[in-house]
């Protein structure tokens, strides 16, 4: 495939945020030499360099209570080379839909011969597990939390365990297979162009089509999106004396990581970690508070914005779950230490004028779930090998 070379990057201490590449063609066809000309603005990246990095890809697929035919083709937009982890919230009462998400699985898996896990995120076994290797933040009650960050920090762990080197994230809500595609092969550029080991892809949709009155309008930015952007980025400012917009992809749902990197940074509860790994990422590395890890401030962290192709199509939960989803969203960014009283002032305005908090509230602070590496993982590989092999859909 063939990417923009990053032509523009903001630096905040040890961390590179690019700003967004753009797609020039999503198939480069075979292997042939570049032109010395065609390389100063373009990278091609070879179809062979993207199986081995999808080799070594695991794709979380956190999955609530969604229709099983968009399960089904979000899995069929998944590189053969990828390891799915399904991790599932659905209900399992009188309608067990995990056991339908399992026996849909099962079936991709039977006539692609391929494997795949499935777990759910309230077994029990995976609870006691994690308790007993010193992971018990991501419990309540004795179970995991609900919520898809827990979903997603349970795939790490997973994918940690199966020793795979990247892990990415694509919602089972995906109306468009081929979006699916694009996302994991824009990983995988973003992985392949990256110099350090420590690398973050987060994919920006190019347009959210809305079906209107008038027809179909596409969309470019998210309303929430937009408020996270924007005061994300003018916290970078602060900390640099220059106004920058670099940051476009805060909500960014479809994203990646080498798991060096998801294993170092703390996450937030619920609907709040797309945000929340940048800001850890910015608090770990960016210089201005404690170091978290001297390696990776010497290699440097590197976040890749790509902009897709495919436009964006999912389920639309309504207002309600938008409102959901930018009080977190600007909590994390309220009660991050990087964040100065004028800041502060600016995000309970906005909250204030879109009626998500009352006029002498505070955002509440979201749940953290500390970094992976906290885990022993031998000893959750102990306890989990057996559970592991009875949740591994073999072909
Ligand atoms: P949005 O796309 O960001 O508006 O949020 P969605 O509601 O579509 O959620 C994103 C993905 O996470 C979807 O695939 C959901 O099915 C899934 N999801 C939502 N809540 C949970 C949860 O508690 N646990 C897990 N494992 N997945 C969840
Ligand atoms: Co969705």
């Amino acid at each position: 495939m063939r990417i923009e070379k990053t032509r523009y990057t903001e630096r905040f201490g040890a961390v590179k945020i690019n700003e967004v590449q753009k797609v020039l063609e999503l198939d480069s066809g075979r292997r042939s030499e570049s032109s010395r000309k065609e390389e100063v603005a373009v990278d091609k990246i070879e179809e062979e360099e993207m199986r081995d990095i999808e080799e070594m890809m695991t794709v979380v697929v956190p999955i609530r209570d969604e229709k099983l035919k968009l399960f089904e083709g979000v899995l069929s937009g998944i590189p053969h080379n990828c390891l799915p982890i399904v991790i599932s919230n659905s209900q399992r009462g009188k309608v067990d839909r995990l056991k339908m998400e399992r026996d849909t699985l099962e079936q991709f898996c039977h006539f692609t011969q391929r494997q795949a896990i499935i777990a759910h995120q309230k077994d029990f076994e995976l609870a006691q597990a994690l308790e007993r290797c010193g992971y018990s933040e991501i419990l309540e009650e004795g179970l995991v939390r609900d919520g898809k960050s827990e979903g997603m920090v349970i795939g790490i762990l997973l994918a940690l365990l199966l020793k795979k080197k990247y892990v990415a994230f694509i919602d089972a809500d995906n109306y468009i297979p081929g979006a699916v595609l694009e996302h994991i092969r824009n990983f995988a550029a973003g992985f392949a162009t990256a110099r350090s080991p420590y690398v973050m892809v987060r994919n920006l949709w190019h347009y959210k089509p809305k079906i209107e009155e008038e027809g179909l309008y596409f969309k470019k930015w998210g309303r929430i999106s937009e408020a996270s952007n924007k005061y994300i980025n003018s916290l970078i400012s602060t900390k640099s004396g220059f106004d920058t917009e670099v940051v476009k992809t805060a909500n960014s749902g479809e994203h990646a990581m080498s798991l060096e990197l998801a294993s170092i940074i703390p996450y937030a509860s619920g609907f709040a970690s797309e945000v929340q790994e940048l800001m850890s990422i910015f608090e770990g590395f960016g210089g201005v508070l404690p170091q978290q890890d001297p390696q990776a401030v010497e290699e440097g962290v590197e976040i890749f914005q790509i902009e897709t192709r495919n436009p964006h199509l999912h389920e639309e939960k309504g207002k309600e779950h938008r409102a959901e989803m930018l009080l977190p969203s600007l909590s994390v960014v309220y009660h991050s230490p990087l964040a100065e009283p004028e800041l502060k002032q600016q995000i309970c305005e906005e909250l204030r004028s879109q009626k998500l908090l009352g006029e002498d509230e505070e955002p509440q602070k979201p749940k953290t779930i500390p970094p992976p590496q906290m885990v022993a993982l031998e000893c959750l590989g102990r306890y989990l090998w057996e559970y592991l092999s009875g949740h591994l859909t073999l072909k």
